[in-house]
């Protein structure tokens, strides 16, 4: 499918106490978190069984861990650092002078 470029406004972008925002991009909803200076932007559920993602956390290694069975996943590239063999979808970001984008 074309992927297009969208402006995403940073002022409202709210982590809930586990770090991890849900926002919504043309009707799709994306969490986002943010490590050290940088966001990551992936997918609200998760690819095993379909968890909400914003309803996990992100451990010290830059893993969201799902809220349901636990499975890790990479926030900077969707990897399934638990072992499990799934892939979690990541959205590229980029920073540009207008602001920060997505790329959905
Ligand atoms: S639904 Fe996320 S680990 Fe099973």
């Amino acid at each position: 499918m074309f992927k297009q470029w969208f402006r995403i406004d940073e002022e409202l972008i709210f982590p809930n106490e586990n770090g991890i925002a849900l926002i919504e991009v043309e009707s799709k909803k994306v969490c986002m978190t943010r490590i050290g200076d940088e966001w990551h932007a992936f997918a609200h559920k998760c690819p095993h069984a379909s968890g909400r993602l914003d309803e996990g956390f992100i451990d010290a290694l830059g893993n969201v861990v799902c809220p349901v069975h636990r499975y890790r996943f990479s926030v900077k590239n969707g990897r399934n650092t638990s072992g499990e063999g799934y892939y979690l979808k990541t959205y590229r970001l980029e920073r540009r002078e207008g602001g920060l984008y997505i790329q959905i």
